[in-house]
């Protein structure tokens, strides 16, 4: 192997990964940290540490995806969700909610909506799956153990009614709203896409996608929402000219999708 396409082709082999999708110059400089970190001087020899050792092909993800997230992240942005998205989906006495939080990291975003709607829309029936590609995440948000920094932003009625504080000083979810989420491990550019949503939320993931991948990933959302549903992404993302592929920008950060 001599190079980073070698390297990128036989990191999808083994991994499933393909990072071609990813903005070339940031995955470079992760890798390269990495690499440099674990002593290796060139992409034959770390790919073939990343084979042999399962904790460093393990960790590698994780970096790679990077998966820093926290409860309530941009309260603005959960404000227009609480007070004009959510109002909007259920108008026309409709009492469930089908939603989808895509690359959802340790969970704090999911678990951010349930207890929204379990505060704010008490009476509204909600289907919820979180997903990401990355299992260790994964098995975190299943946990539901969070640091004081993860829960910063949450409104402290919140933090009270639902959390738990141990002895270490973390903040334990309670049963009755981690039992509302199905966590489910899945890959935005290659795994299959479930239908019918009413809500999407993937924040912060597609900025690491190169232009064309992002603009697959919007298609195939647009393709997931109900007509009507509103798909909602991060703080710096945005869709650009999101009529031509059937989106309107409503508010800042939510796309509604347009009938066709
Ligand atoms: C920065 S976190 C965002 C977490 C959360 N959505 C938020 O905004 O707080 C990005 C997440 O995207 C996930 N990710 C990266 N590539 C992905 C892919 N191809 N498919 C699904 N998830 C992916 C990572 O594992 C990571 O957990």
């Amino acid at each position: 192997m001599t190079g980073y396409e070698e390297f990128k082709k036989e990191i999808m082999s083994l991994t499933g990964i393909d990072l071609n999708a990813y903005k070339e110059r940031q995955m470079k400089r992760r890798i390269s940290t990495l690499c440099s970190k674990y002593g290796f001087h060139n992409y034959e020899d770390f790919y073939q540490d990343l084979r042999r050792n399962k904790e460093h092909q393990a960790q590698f993800l994780n970096y790679l995806t990077i998966n820093v997230s926290e409860f309530y992240r941009n309260p603005m942005q959960w404000q227009v969700l609480e007070t004009k998205i959510i109002p909007e989906l259920l108008q026309g006495h409709k009492d469930s909610l089908k939603i989808w939080s895509a690359a959802c990291s340790t969970g704090d975003e999911p678990y951010t909506i349930v207890m929204m709607l379990k505060e704010r829309f008490p009476h509204v029936k909600v289907t919820l799956k979180a997903t990401d590609i990355d299992n260790e995440v994964l098995a975190a948000a299943k946990q539901g153990c969070y640091s004081d920094k993860s829960i910063l932003n949450l409104p402290p009625a919140y933090v009270s009614k639902y959390f738990h504080r141990q002895e270490n000083g973390k903040y334990l979810l309670s049963e009755e709203i981690k039992r509302c989420v199905e966590f489910q491990q899945h890959n935005l550019l290659s795994d299959a896409y479930d239908t019918n949503y009413d809500l999407i939320v993937c924040r912060n993931v597609l900025i690491y996608f190169t232009e064309e991948a992002k603009m697959e990933v919007f298609k195939r959302f647009h393709h997931s929402l109900r007509p009507n549903g509103y798909l909602f992404i991060g703080s710096t993302e945005q869709i650009l000219q999101a009529k031509n592929i059937h989106f309107e920008s409503k508010y800042s950060f939510f796309y509604k999708k347009l009938v066709e």
